[in-house]
């Protein structure tokens, strides 16, 4: 290497002060957006109640927001445009706790050091409005209304690098209804307009507070698509004397996309990407998306501001939270929870709401368009009673009829029907059951024993998912139910009854297991003789017994009780195909969950299963009282229903 002589140092010079602002307005200005962004983060700060944003070029030529706040004094009017001024801190403290959108007093600086701005406003006891040009500073009489109008005309000109970099108009424009939508979300009181290039491109009226406002605003904003098929959250998490709240809707599992493009996480009101909160939704969606599926969600998260920075990114886009486990547990479970009651049990118009969001769902729902709804089958649309202790609402007179739902984790005797070991299952539905052991409809189980329990918990008439009336192809269930038809897909949804159970039983020890009266040899290839070998206890834990007969043979000895008929050596394989992926001590915590769904499949009622009436009404009681039941394991639909109306909408026939 030659060494070269290091060249003789420059000399430090202050920047001068255009330079300064221009280079801070690059941290803060990145894109029409980014000034859509702040200007309207200043008219929500000043209270305003309506909000029109006027675009030319994409923003490029021309934004202008105009809000009906409560303006700023004419004295004030050149200190807002300095830089580092601002009416919203004073001290640190106030900093902490901060719960405007705004703080640093650098948002209008930065947009006029990169454009020509002018600021009209008018406060309550001003005879007229004032309009300040930032570039000459001229202050002059103006007339308008009390409120604020930012104009801001050719962003960048002065930083022509900056242009380059911007995209196509309709690009830019993208980015501008983007920050829009994200504010919108932020505040369903508010009213937005949005205009481009002289032609109104969305509006959206604001209400008062409360939950018809945020379901309209939600129907506004994403689509009356997803406030029809997603589930209202409402969690509230306490820790050491400390409360986060969470609320909002999710999509259900069906909406979710390839990317995360449709999340909408919030902040004590300010919209945030924070990786935090991905994941802990994500996590939550776990048990019924798979793959590399996207969740879609609005999701709203209320904590002690001095639990959180805002000041660490300069679009304050992202946080940090003093403790971001107690975010994540608050998150994840409220997810959870959401997701795991079985929507048709859940769906229910309830009498007072226990939350604005919880009314939300039923709000939605209630309002279905028929014909447009009869093209695609909803899940979410059922009117059905509430159960007790469930979504925090229910006290509707139904309630007390429903069981209530074990948590997860927890046995339940009536959640426990299909399989052998239920704990409801008593001397005389013991007898009945060995009476049909020919027929065992779905292995260990008794369907017909446990219906009588689950029939006494629920008339009827208010079977969630109705009453069996066919089974169509050897692959759905016909039912029928005060609102219409339910077509259940039998082998998907006994999959996930099957499934959960599982997980309750190795979350309390083991799996229950069943030896078999004839053991179950096959050749097998050295590695599935090796694994069976290492892999003992992760598979007693799961309920199989494998173990060698000869060098090259492998004899099942003992299944999962509920797996009955399944084919024994076609689930040795597999599970031990799996188990060869991971290493053996810790296979039960990593790939538990895989392990058991491959269980689950295996067990599931097959295709082309002919069952009869009452087969099939115990496995949809089943479903009304099992966790996450709307979906099987790899996030596919369990059910689908057609109402009568959008029966009728099908044939044109008016009611
Ligand atoms: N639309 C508006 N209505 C009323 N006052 C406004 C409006 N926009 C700005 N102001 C006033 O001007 C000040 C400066 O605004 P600016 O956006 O530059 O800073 P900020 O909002 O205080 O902080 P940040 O830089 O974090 O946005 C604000 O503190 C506020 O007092
Ligand atoms: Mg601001």
């Amino acid at each position: 290497m030659s060494a070269s002589t290091p060249l003789p140092p420059r000399p430090i010079r202050e920047l001068p002060d255009e330079l300064i602002s221009q280079i801070a307005a690059g941290e803060v200005v990145e894109r029409p957006a980014s000034v859509v962004r702040e200007l309207l983060d200043n008219a929500l700060d000043a209270g305003a109640s309506d909000i029109v944003v006027r675009l030319s070029a994409a923003g490029v030529r021309m934004i202008r927001v105009e809000d009906n706040g409560q303006g700023i004094a004419t004295a004030d009017l050149p200190v807002a445009l300095k830089r580092h001024a601002t009416s919203k801190i004073g001290s640190l403290q106030d900093l902490e706790s901060v719960a405007t959108m705004g703080f640093r007093g650098e948002a209008l600086a930065a947009i006029a050091a990169i454009s020509d701005m002018s600021v009209l406003s008018r406060t309550a006891d001003a005879p007229h409005a004032w309009q300040l040009d930032a570039r000459t500073g001229e202050l002059k009489p103006a007339a308008r209304a009390v409120g604020t109008t930012v104009e801001v005309r050719e962003l960048f000109f002065a930083t022509p690098a900056r242009r380059k970099f911007l995209k196509a108009d309709a690009t830019e424009l993208a980015h501008c209804m983007e920050s829009v939508r994200r504010h919108a979300l932020a505040r369903p009181d508010v009213g937005f307009s949005v205009w481009h290039e002289g032609k109104l491109l969305e509006q959206w009226r604001g209400q008062p507070d409360g939950a018809q406002a945020l379901t309209q605003r939600l129907a506004d904003v994403l689509g009356a698509e997803f406030a029809d098929q997603s589930l209202p959250v409402d969690h509230q998490a306490q820790s050491n004397g400390r409360t986060v709240r969470i609320w909002g809707r999710i999509g259900l599992p069906d909406l979710a996309r390839s990317r995360g493009d449709q999340q909408f996480a919030y902040i004590n009101g300010r919209f945030v990407r924070d990786k935090v909160i991905v994941h802990a939704a994500r996590s939550g969606f776990e048990d019924v998306l798979h793959g590399h599926k996207q969740p879609v969600y609005v999701l709203y998260v209320e904590i002690d501001p001095t639990r959180v920075d805002v000041n660490v990114h300069p679009t304050k886009i992202e946080v940090r939270f003093r403790d971001s486990r107690e975010v994540h547990q608050a998150v994840l479970h409220a997810v959870e929870n959401a997701l795991a009651a079985p929507r048709a049990a859940l769906a229910a118009s309830s009498g007072e709401p226990a939350s604005p969001m919880s009314a939300a769902g039923s709000q939605a729902s209630a309002t279905p368009d028929p014909a447009a709804r009869a093209a695609g089958w909803q899940q979410s649309g059922l009117h059905l009673p509430t159960r007790a202790g469930t979504g925090g609402a229910g006290s509707d007179g139904f309630g007390a009829m429903w069981p209530s739902r074990p948590a997860s984790g927890q046995a339940s005797g009536q959640a426990v029907a299909f399989g052998a070991d239920a704990p409801t299952t008593t001397g005389a539905q013991a007898s009945v059951q060995t009476a049909q052991e020919a027929m065992r409809p779905w292995g260990g189980g008794e369907a017909s024993a446990d219906l009588a329990a689950d029939t006494a918990a629920l008339p009827e008439g208010h079977w969630p998912l109705g009453r069996a009336i066919a089974q169509l192809h050897g692959i759905y269930i016909l039912a029928e139910n005060s609102q219409g038809l339910i077509v259940v897909d039998m082998h998907a949804a006994h999959e996930r009854i099957v499934y959960e159970r599982l997980k309750e039983q190795l979350d309390q020890a083991r799996i229950a297991s069943q030896p078999l009266l004839i053991p179950s040899s096959f050749a097998a290839t050295p590695q599935e003789i090796a694994t069976a070998q290492n892999a003992q206890e992760a598979l007693a834990a799961l309920g199989l017994d494998i173990s060698a007969l000869s060098p090259k043979t492998l004899a099942v000895r003992a299944v999962p009780t509920h797996l009955g008929q399944a084919d024994a050596v076609e689930l040795a394989r597999s599970v031990l195909a799996e188990l060869a992926q991971h290493e053996a001590s810790r296979v039960l915590t990593q790939a538990r969950n895989e392990l058991l769904a491959t269980l689950a499949c295996h067990s599931a009622v097959r295709a082309n299963r002919r069952l009869t009436l009452e087969e099939m009404n115990a496995l949809l009681r089943q479903m009304e009282q099992t966790e996450r039941s709307d979906q099987c394991n790899h996030g596919r639909p369990t059910w689908r229903a057609l109402t009568l109306r959008e029966l009728d909408a099908l044939f044109l026939r008016g009611r």
